[in-house]
């Protein structure tokens, strides 16, 4: 009952931004679900297109509010951005030849900080670039120093004030760049400067993820000369200019590890597809160390929850090592595991927001620092919870999946901005799930007037 008179009431289906999720747990989830393009492969992918005047399609792109924004910011520089999504294809067409002004403004990176991923190729082809600081961010400080220290290295003159940064530079010239930190929008932004860079670059200490692997598969059928993306030293031969290219985005390694998990911590069996299994396996280990049964096939994984669950620690790293982002989604499996788990996480240095809701449905969570111990195995009662970032909203819909009773989440639009239709995903295979938007005041006045 916990809410259902809340969800009867009328919302304006126009209200997403306030949108809830109201989850009932308790249902295995059986059948098979589709992962859709990796966001965070599409977002540099876009912003490729910006170091050519001829088109450049993408295939696989997810139907998220990063994307939209990503379409937003590319439009608002002159770009020509369509953006389909129809049954058979879900694909962007970008053509950058008529860039008038190489800006990104405040009100678009504040809601994106993946924005700064503009800079590079902004800068290579243009000579200029114009793009607010982020801000701060729920899950840490993530600041763009280390791409601003590539940026100069490659001869770019950067000043910073009323918080944009400008950078400027009649042509970047190739050198030897060692990143201080790993970081992947810093490996992208410079991957794509070196591009159009005068001479050979060298990147070391470079990430590997397979988001970084894929640009350059797209930059290289651009006509880019680069060696050794996935690896943490990449080599760039500059060229002069980039042509158009078809490219086919990557599927999304976190949005099939969350559902691989919701099939996990539910008990059920479930099928998860248009996957790339081989991105995944650092999460495969954790879980058959777990306990669950994982069955990987050429490019789907089969996930079976019907043992006892046992408890087992996660350090966060960087690729190939378990990833930051399914740090928040494996909290909520630990609280149904049987022991303590200590999960680090060593990448952000405040990514447990999720814990704190979590322990207000029975989770036993204990931050210490980087550190937070999880002692299982709980059972978890429905409540409202607030997400406050993307991958803790995941880690919410999944401790609701096992809860009993009815949970609801308030701020999904932070989960809208990375998974792809959620909800429609979820029921498909049993969830019992539905979001209700949040009826403006003035109308829950009415509402109540009216004995509503
Ligand atoms: C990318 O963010 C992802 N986003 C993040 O996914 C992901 O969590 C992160 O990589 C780590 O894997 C996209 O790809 C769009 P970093 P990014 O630069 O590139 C520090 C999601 O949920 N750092 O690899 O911004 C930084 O503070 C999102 O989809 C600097 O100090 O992350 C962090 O501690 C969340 N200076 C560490 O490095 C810099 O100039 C790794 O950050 C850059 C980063």
């Amino acid at each position: 009952m916990l809410l259902g008179a809340y969800a009867k009431l009328h919302y304006n289906p126009n209200q997403l931004a306030m949108d809830k999720f109201v989850i009932r747990g308790g249902n295995p989830l059986l059948g098979t679900v589709r992962v859709s393009g990796a966001k965070n492969a599409a977002l540099p992918a876009m912003a490729a297109a910006l170091l050519t005047e001829e088109q450049v399609i993408l295939e696989n792109i997810p139907q998220v509010r990063d994307i939209e924004t990503e379409r937003k910011l590319l439009a608002a520089m002159g770009a020509e951005v369509e953006l389909g999504f129809g049954r058979a294809h879900h694909r962007t067409t970008i053509s950058c030849g008529s860039i008038r002004n190489p800006e990104v403004g405040y009100d678009l990176v504040k809601t994106m900080r993946a924005s700064s991923l503009v800079l590079g190729p902004l800068v290579a082809r243009f000579g200029r670039a114009r793009v607010s600081l982020p801000g701060g961010c729920a899950i840490g400080a993530r600041p763009i120093d280390l791409h601003i220290k590539g940026l100069e290295r490659l001869g770019a003159r950067i000043t910073q004030e009323h918080g944009y940064i400008e950078a400027r530079a009649d042509r970047l010239k190739g050198e030897e760049i060692v990143f201080d930190k790993i970081t992947v929008t810093g490996t992208e932004d410079l991957l794509m400067a070196a591009t159009l860079a005068e001479g050979e670059t060298l990147m070391l200490n470079c990430a590997r993820e397979p988001e970084v692997q894929d640009l350059a598969e797209l930059l290289i059928k651009m006509g880019a000369k680069i060696e050794g993306a996935g690896t943490a030293t990449i080599r760039i031969q500059g060229v002069t200019r980039l042509h158009g290219a078809k490219h086919k985005i990557i599927p999304d390694r976190i949005e099939a590890a969350t559902f691989i998990i919701a099939g996990a911590i539910t008990g059920g069996d479930l099928n998860v597809t248009a996957c790339e299994p081989q991105h995944l396996d650092a999460l495969f280990q954790k879980l058959q160390e777990v306990g669950v049964k994982i069955v990987p096939g050429p490019d789907s994984v089969r996930v079976m929850g019907d043992n006892p669950l046992q408890a087992a620690d996660v350090n966060t790293e960087e690729y190939p090592g378990f990833p930051t982002d399914m740090q928040a989604q494996y909290m909520a499996l630990a609280t149904q595991a049987e022991g303590a788990s200590i999960i680090t996480e060593n990448i952000f240095e405040n990514r447990f927001m999720h814990a704190l809701e979590m322990v207000r449905m029975g989770a036993n969570i204990k931050i210490e620092g980087r550190r937070a111990v999880v002692r299982g195995r709980t059972a978890l009662s429905g409540a409202a919870v607030l997400a406050s970032d993307l991958r803790a909203s995941a880690s919410l819909v999944l401790a609701a999946l096992v809860a009993d009773d009815e949970t609801i989440i308030d701020r999904v639009y932070h989960i809208d901005r990375g998974y792809e239709h959620i909800e429609e995903k979820l029921k498909g295979v049993g969830a019992q799930i539905r979001r209700i938007g949040e009826i403006f005041p003035k109308k829950k006045a009415m509402a109540k007037a009216a004995g509503r």
